[in-house]
């Protein structure tokens, strides 16, 4: 199953800006374009969606469309995401979380004797939380779209009627999940839609063509209501499920204001609530630059390391406790990124020895398959957007005559208070389970500004180790001045609290550091995980990469 957790489709737009207090200042015009996207197909359409004069938003809308065809595993109209956009001189963030059925409860993956019932909240029908993708997008594009809707979502319609060629990592990572199922039993119709996706063959989806053209002519209303809906909820009526059509029909998309914050000369322009990403990588960075030594630490060094792993501790805690839904819970957002609430909170960390995991508590008083994309264009507008069906193929169902896949999102919620879903995170009251409510997420779709222009643009999947990709993406851009490829192929680590003292890590940090870590007490867990899209601007010059062991392509032009 690592396999299927260690990529969270996470789609971040990334711009660095300053909004003046009285007025905002237009964005600069640049040169170039860019996008950094997780694969190839939806670079190139993003591109020409550019080149036909469309702007950012254009292109990330068919983006989404496009990866919801040729990268299944993430890619989705059945699921759910945050785009985070800097357009003219002024941030939205599109929330198109997914959301909790009305039918849903608290307990309602618990079992009589109030034990989390396995992989309830994993495969199946049971998994869904309402899909926000379609809506998303519609939403994106009444707000900032130029081109006609059905220009936009038209290539995504060509590549599942015409199909395309099968990558090899797809075609790997399809026999690998069908394996899985078999392997442990998992009794859902995904091998039926996917046995024929053989690399550098080409596959086709006749069904998720015929509902991406009901999307393309009549809008979120294509999804939503009518034929689609129908069929979805006569499919979940049929197996058990519990979306219904008024769940379809009553989902919304919303706009939020996106968290904006100052650190070390830029505005960090990140993800608000029902995100915990961006208060999380703010914590991260302001702590760093209170605890780090006056000379600085070396990139990957035991000491950096140690330190950014003992701010992970408090972090997740802070997370556990305090973040949820806001339209449901009262998230402390200021409190959190208070920097004296963060030097009190960093006060105790050492840099040479690890603190006890059961003492980190909440500080204030009172595979991971998700797929990330970005892009800049001409103007000077970006998006940073993360979207997901949450594990790899999602919750393993395919919607039967609308031929895409549903989301496992409903384990992104605390089914039980202190008890870890399948990322390990724990979680309590803020983030139980309530009708229509949104499931606490860790995508992190984050813009740097500076000076009003877009200077880094970044976002992974990965789950909860998203939150680490891109805090560490950005510290390697700033601290370390790294190159974009460097930024996003330089090994990363990531500690969430629990499991104790456990850090998880790519393979690439040297031996000594390990040895040292170990040394200290830390249990060193070398795996994969996130897959970076950056786009960096350095001097007016774009430089855009993608994680090389993924199959995205980043065009700069
Ligand atoms: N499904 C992963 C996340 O939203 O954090």
């Amino acid at each position: 199953m690592g396999l299927f957790l260690s990529r969270s489709t996470l789609i971040a737009k990334s711009v660095f800006i300053l909004q003046l207090s009285v007025f905002n200042l237009a964005a600069k015009p640049l040169s170039q374009s860019a996008v950094a996207m997780p694969d190839a197909f939806s670079a190139d359409a993003a591109k020409s969606i550019l080149d036909q004069g469309g702007n950012a938003i254009d292109a990330a809308i068919t983006a989404q469309f496009v990866l919801a065809v040729t990268l299944p595993e993430a890619g989705n109209i059945g699921g759910g995401g945050f785009m985070l956009i800097q357009k003219g001189g002024q941030g939205d963030f599109i929330d198109y979380r997914e959301t909790a059925p009305k039918a849903s409860y608290r307990d309602m993956y618990l079992n009589d004797k109030g034990d989390v019932i396995t992989n309830k909240s994993i495969y199946g029908i049971s998994a869904s939380g309402v899909p926000g993708s379609v809506a998303g997008m519609w939403l994106a594009h009444k707000r900032h779209g130029t081109l006609p809707w059905k220009t936009l979502v038209q290539p995504a319609v060509a590549l599942a009627e015409q199909g395309f060629v099968v990558p090899p990592k797809l075609a790997k990572g399809v026999s690998h999940y069908i394996a899985h199922l078999k392997e442990q039993k998992i009794n859902v119709n995904f091998e039926k839609y996917f046995i024929d996706v053989k690399a550098n063959k080409v596959f086709k989806q006749p069904e998720l063509a015929t509902t991406l053209k009901r999307i393309r002519d009549n809008g979120q209303d294509g999804f939503y209501k009518g034929e689609t809906a129908n069929i979805i909820a006569k499919f979940m009526h049929q197996h058990g499920g519990i979306i219904d059509q008024d769940d379809l029909k009553n989902y919304t998309a919303k706009s939020r204001v996106p968290i904006k914050v100052k650190w070390n000369g830029y505005e960090v322009l990140t993800s608000p609530p029902p995100s915990s990403g961006g208060i999380a990588i703010l914590q991260w960075l302001k702590m760093y630059e209170l605890k780090k030594p006056n000379n600085g630490l070396a990139h990957n060094s035991t000491q950096y390391v140690h330190l950014l792993a003992e701010i992970g501790k408090r972090v997740f805690a802070d997370r556990a406790e305090y973040l949820g839904d806001p339209d449901f819970f009262n998230v402390p957002v200021t409190a959190l990124t208070d920097i004296n609430y963060l030097k009190n909170r960093s006060n105790d960390i050492s840099l040479t020895a690890i603190s006890n995991t059961e003492s980190i508590k909440p500080g204030l008083k009172e595979s991971e398959q998700t797929t990330h994309f970005s892009i800049v264009d001409k103007m000077g507008n970006a998006v940073a957007n993360t979207t997901t069906i949450n594990l790899g193929f999602g919750s393993g169902v395919v919607v039967e005559g609308a031929g895409f896949i549903l989301n496992n999102e409903m384990d992104d919620f605390s089914a039980k208070p202190g008890v870890m879903n399948v990322f390990g995170a724990i979680g309590g009251k803020a983030n139980e389970i309530q009708p229509h409510k949104r499931m606490l997420s860790s995508m992190t779709p984050t813009i740097l500004l500076k000076n009003n222009t877009v200077k880094m643009v970044t976002g992974s999947p990965g789950g909860t180790t998203i939150i680490s990709s891109v805090y560490e993406s950005i510290l390697n851009a700033v601290e370390f001045d790294m190159n974009a490829a460097d930024v996003v192929n330089s090994a990363r680590f990531h500690h969430q609290l629990w499991p104790k003292n456990v850090i998880r890590m790519h393979a690439g940090l040297s031996a000594k550091v390990k040895a040292e870590l170990v040394k200290m007490g830390y249990v060193i867990d070398e795996r994969h995980f996130g897959d970076l899209n950056v786009i960096i601007n350095k001097n007016g010059k774009l430089d855009a990469a993608s994680e090389a062991l993924g199959r995205g392509k980043s065009i700069v032009f």
